[in-house]
């Protein structure tokens, strides 16, 4: 196991009515003027928005709107939700939403206490300072609830890129299991594929010696295994929503992820789709990953095997371990087709001829040196092999 630090303030209150109580987190966490922060409307349309908004009159916190959040946060929108801050003097920004608001809430919270422009921080500049945080969360996917990180898309040149800092961990998190039975199946999905992607990533280590985190990351699999059917079939089951909403953010919060190196290289590839088709992160997700440990199977072909045998229940062939790690991918890929995510470039909506477009962004965009490094590092070539892959 490698040397690490673990920093993770986040107060989470999880349960049942508990956005109810938003208003005197916020107090609690030294806020007396408040962005809030959402997205299309479905917090509007659950009345989520007006239930938050009572709890901090009852507080009696003054407090802004700034809704219209996309899926895939743009740039402009944070650039809009700075200025507000500014102006208005406010000291707490509060994310009502999914892994997109609570992201684009980051941005306008480091932001606004920085003298340049906010997407340094989006090209490798580590967030120091921002306002506090604190979100409610409503899908249980990304995992922004616990993490230092933010993902946004810069509308010139379309570049989604993420940013880290410990000052952008949220002070408090709200997580209602019961606020997430709204969404579509489609959205749960893709919530289930990201959930898994994250402890995918964090799996494929080359450090060695990492049994606790290991075996962490193979319970959160198999809890995500058990649970993701159950939702799709029953969206009011609570209780499966109840866990999945936790794996979630232990999935992230980098608990499973300490002491070894990480890959994140399926989630690079991914964004550029999300960033150029406008997909669900979570859907590009499931087209991406088999392809990619397919691709990589053989710098450690016993790590593919391991997660097939004790999360896949796949038999260990000794002989040709090949076999039991190739077992397990197609496992995972049959698994997100079961739930209803799309397998290739064109139930993804993603086309063949942009593979050369998507390569030169990935490998060469914002400074990169033609390469993407993780588990393995890949080449342009590589990269465009992948994504033929998916096609
Ligand atoms: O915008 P509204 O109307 O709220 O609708 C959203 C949106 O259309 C809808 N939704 C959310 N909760 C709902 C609901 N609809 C009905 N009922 C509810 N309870 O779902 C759609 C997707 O929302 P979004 O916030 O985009 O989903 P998610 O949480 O998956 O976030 C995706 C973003 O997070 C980034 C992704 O790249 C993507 O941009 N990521 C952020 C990470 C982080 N900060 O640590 C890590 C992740 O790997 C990921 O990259
Ligand atoms: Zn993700």
């Amino acid at each position: 196991m490698d040397n690490f630090t673990f920093y993770s303030p986040t107060f989470f209150v999880f349960g049942r009515d508990t956005e109810k109580e938003a208003g005197s987190y916020v107090k609690k966490f030294g806020g007396t003027k408040v962005l809030i922060h959402y997205g299309g409307g479905s917090v509007v349309r659950s009345g989520l928005l007006d239930r938050v908004k009572a709890s901090l009159d009852r507080e009696a916190i003054p407090y802004l709107i700034l809704g219209g959040v996309k899926p895939n946060p743009r740039s402009g929108l944070v650039y809009e939700g700075i200025d507000i801050c500014r102006k208005e003097g406010v000291d707490f920004v509060l994310a009502v939403g999914g892994g997109s608001v609570i992201d684009s809430s980051k941005a306008i919270a480091a932001g606004t206490v920085y003298d340049g422009d906010f997407w340094d921080f989006y090209n490798g500049k580590y967030i120091e300072e921002a306002l506090p945080v604190g979100t409610i969360l409503t899908i249980a996917a990304a995992g922004s609830e616990g993490s230092p990180d933010s993902v946004i898309t810069k509308e010139e040149g379309m570049f989604k890129r993420g940013a880290t800092g410990n000052a952008i961990r949220p002070r408090f998190s709200i997580l209602n299991p019961a606020l997430t039975q709204t969404l579509p199946a489609f959205q749960t999905a893709a919530g289930i594929t990201d959930i898994m992607a994250h402890l995918y990533e964090r799996y494929l280590t080359n450090t060695t010696e990492v049994e606790v985190t290991d075996r962490l990351i193979e319970a959160l699999l198999l809890t995500m295994i058990h649970e993701g059917p159950r939702v799709i079939e029953d969206p009011d089951h609570y209780e499966a929503r109840a866990n999945i909403m936790w794996a979630g953010m232990m999935a992230h919060n980098n608990a499973v992820g300490v002491g070894r190196s990480q890959d994140w290289n399926s989630h690079n590839i991914e964004h550029e789709l999300s960033a150029l088709y406008d997909c669900a992160h979570g859907a590009g997700l499931a087209v991406t990953m088999p392809a990619v440990f397919r691709y990589v199977m053989n710098h450690n072909v016993m790590r593919f095997a391991q997660v097939a045998v004790r999360v896949w229940g796949c038999q260990m062939d000794f002989a040709h371990p090949e076999v039991t790690a190739l077992a397990g991918i197609e496992a995972l890929r049959h698994f997100l087709k079961s739930i209803g995510m799309p397998g290739n470039f064109a139930e993804l909506g993603a086309k063949e001829e942009d593979i050369p477009k998507l390569v030169e962004v990935l490998c060469r965009g914002d400074g990169r040196q033609g390469s993407i490094s993780g588990f393995v590092t890949l080449t342009e070539e590589d990269c465009t092999k992948i994504y033929q892959m998916m096609v």
